[in-house]
Parts: C-alpha cells; sequence; structure tokens
C-alpha cells in the first residue's frame, strides 16, 4: 500500500487543523508510517464557507455517505460533533470495515463500550485520543504507559474553558462574562458553553479516563458533577488571601472495585502541582500503586494541538493496517468489572 485515503467528517476548528497537518506535515508522517496519506473527501455543512485552509472545493461535500460508502476511504475521521446522528455514521463506516479516529467525547461518554464492540466485531480500529484533554496523550499514558499499574487515584483539570475562566478572574479580577466570551473567541468553549461551565465536559471526560484507568464501566450518570458558573470574585479572592487556587477538578477514585468520580470546583493548596496549571491548559494527576504520582499537561482545546492526537491515532491506525491487526489494538480495555457504588 503506497496511501492510505483519509474521510473527514467535519471542517471546522478542529478539522481544519487536521487538514493543516496532513498537508504540511507529509514528509513526517511518511517517516512514520512508509507511505502517504491523503484526504479525500469532507463532509461540510456549506461548501461555499471561507476557510481558513486551502481544500480543494471537488473534496467538499454535504452527504455524509459520500464519505462513509467511498470504497476508497480507508479511514474516516470524525471531527463533526454531535451525538445521536453522529453515533450512526461512525456504526455505518465501522460496518463497512472503514477504520474510526474520533475527537467526540460526548459520544465516547455516552455510547463508547457499543461503538467499541462494534469496531472489534469488524476488526476494525476505533481511537478516540483527542476526546480528552486536547493536545495531552493521556489515554495512551494511561492504556499504554502506566497499564501495568493500579491506578489508584486521579485529579484532572480536563476543561480548557472553565480553567482559563478561573485563570483570568484570578490572576487579572476580570468578570465572569466577559472572559467566558474570551474564551469562546479563542475557540475554546463548546458551542453552548453551559456544558463547559456546568461541568458536564469535564464530567464526560473524566468518564472516559475512569473507564480506562479502572477497567471499569463506569457511565456518565456514575459522574457527580457541580460547574463553576456561581463560583465569584470573593470566593477566588479569599482562597488568595489563605493559600488556595480554585480550579474545576474532576476526581475519579477506586478502592476494592469501587470507584468514586465527580466533577466540582475545588479549592487546592497552592503547592499543589495542579495549582499551577493556567489559562485553557489541562493537566491530569495520575497516582499509581506502583508507579507513584505522574502528571500528564498540555493544550487542552484548540485547533491544532487536538489534531495533533488525531492525526497521531491516524498514524497509529496505519501502522496496524500495515501490520494486518486492526481490531486488536483498540485502547481501551474490555471492561470487565462492574462498577459498584460506594453503599453498596
Ligand atoms: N470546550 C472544551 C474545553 C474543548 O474547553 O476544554 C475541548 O474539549
Amino acid at each position: 500500500r503506497e496511501n492510505v485515503n483519509v474521510g473527514l467528517l467535519g471542517l471546522g476548528t478542529v478539522g481544519t487543523g487536521v487538514v493543516k497537518m496532513i498537508q504540511r506535515q507529509q514528509e513526517q508522517l511518511f517517516h512514520q508510517v512508509g507511505c502517504s496519506v491523503s484526504i479525500k473527501k469532507v463532509l461540510v455543512k456549506n461548501v461555499d464557507k471561507e476557510r481558513d485552509v486551502d481544500v480543494d472545493r471537488s473534496l467538499l461535500t454535504t452527504d455524509p455517505y459520500e464519505v462513509i460508502n467511498d470504497p476508497e476511504i480507508d479511514v474516516v475521521v470524525e471531527v463533526m460533533g454531535g451525538v445521536e446522528e453522529t453515533r450512526r455514521y461512525i456504526i455505518d463506516a465501522l460496518q463497512l470495515k472503514k477504520q474510526v479516529v474520533t475527537a467526540n467525547k460526548d459520544l465516547i461518554a455516552l455510547h463508547g463500550s457499543e461503538l467499541q464492540k462494534i469496531a472489534v466485531d469488524n476488526g476494525c480500529d476505533l481511537f478516540y485520543e483527542a476526546s480528552v484533554a486536547g493536545g495531552v496523550p493521556i489515554i495512551r499514558g494511561l492504556t499504554e504507559g502506566l497499564a501495568s499499574d493500579k491506578i489508584q487515584k486521579m485529579m484532572g483539570i480536563v476543561n480548557g474553558t472553565t480553567n482559563y475562566i478561573l485563570t483570568k478572574m484570578s490572576k487579572e479580577g476580570l468578570a465572569y462574562d466577559s472572559v467566558l466570551k474570551e474564551a469562546q473567541d479563542l475557540g475554546f468553549a463548546e458551542s453552548d458553553p453551559t456544558s463547559d461551565v456546568e461541568g458536564l465536559d469535564a464530567a464526560r471526560k473524566m468518564a472516559i479516563l475512569s473507564r480506562l484507568a479502572f477497567s471499569m464501566d463506569i457511565e456518565l450518570d456514575d459522574v457527580s458533577v457541580r460547574g463553576m458558573s456561581n463560583v465569584t470574585q470573593e470566593d477566588l479572592k479569599y482562597g488568595n488571601m489563605l493559600g488556595y487556587t480554585m480550579k474545576l477538578i474532576g476526581y475519579a477514585e477506586q478502592e476494592d472495585n469501587r470507584a468514586e468520580v465527580s466533577v466540582q470546583p475545588t479549592f487546592l493548596d497552592n503547592s499543589h502541582p495542579l495549582a499551577s496549571v493556567n489559562n485553557e491548559y489541562n493537566a491530569v494527576y495520575v497516582y499509581g500503586e506502583a508507579v507513584g504520582e505522574t502528571m500528564f499537561y498540555g493544550p487542552g482545546a484548540g485547533s491544532l494541538p487536538t489534531a495533533t492526537s488525531i492525526v497521531s491515532d491516524l498514524l497509529t491506525v496505519v501502522k496496524n493496517m500495515r501490520l494486518g491487526v486492526n481490531g486488536r489494538s483498540v485502547l481501551a480495555p474490555q471492561f470487565s468489572r462492574q462498577l459498584k457504588s460506594a453503599d453498596e
């Protein structure tokens, strides 16, 4: 095989980054996998829209099935977002034996187990590194780097928008509304930022991470969530005076096959490594029984950082294709343990 064809579903902030990386890094990609990678078709909402990337107009389509059903497309990369419709497209792609890479945390948090099973049944890969903490390789970190250890606890700043807001409110004394607007303008916030500020976006990511770290069947409903929209300047100021910094923290802990996962605004002692993670940056602090403390840090949102994870997933898929091992290397474990609630 000299070339792998990619079909892209979506050309927003993240999709544009994926196209740019594939265009600019051909040589680097070739060195990694020994073949070229091309974008064959791109699903968009509006073919005529002005874009910040140079894509041949003939590649654009508004019909998802022109991408999914194209027999020459080997890998479908989903960066369109949304849940129900997108779930259908991914299932159809997997059933047509296409490899799938997605950045869709909502979809993976809600339907990850189902999609993974369909991927395995069809001998396909389903990778989703970009779904949590943008450019930070936390999913690989947990499922490969730390796979041998028993993860006991994780604390994560996994939402860039709220970390940006809390940082600017606390360090520059700016007002909540104006900083939220800034985060939206910078492209970090969700189209409806309620899911950022009310903690749901972080809860989705913590559900994904804790599932993988603890090999447990953890659902979104198992995560207790409190957002940060009613945190005030006063709260932050008093915290600062006492040596604490407020962060929206995703917390996950397991003991004896019981897990507790939550998201809430939390005062951290300034000496905690997560207290100095600022702006849109994300970090996940992971405590393993054998390894002790580790921390994964980097940009949690934004076009090129998120695209980095997606294109790296794509390279893994291509390597697997060349070895003929797709579907045997899905990152997620087979969720063998049932979650027991703390009061069972
Ligand atoms: N709205 C998300 C965030 C984007 O702010 O972290 C990345 O998932």
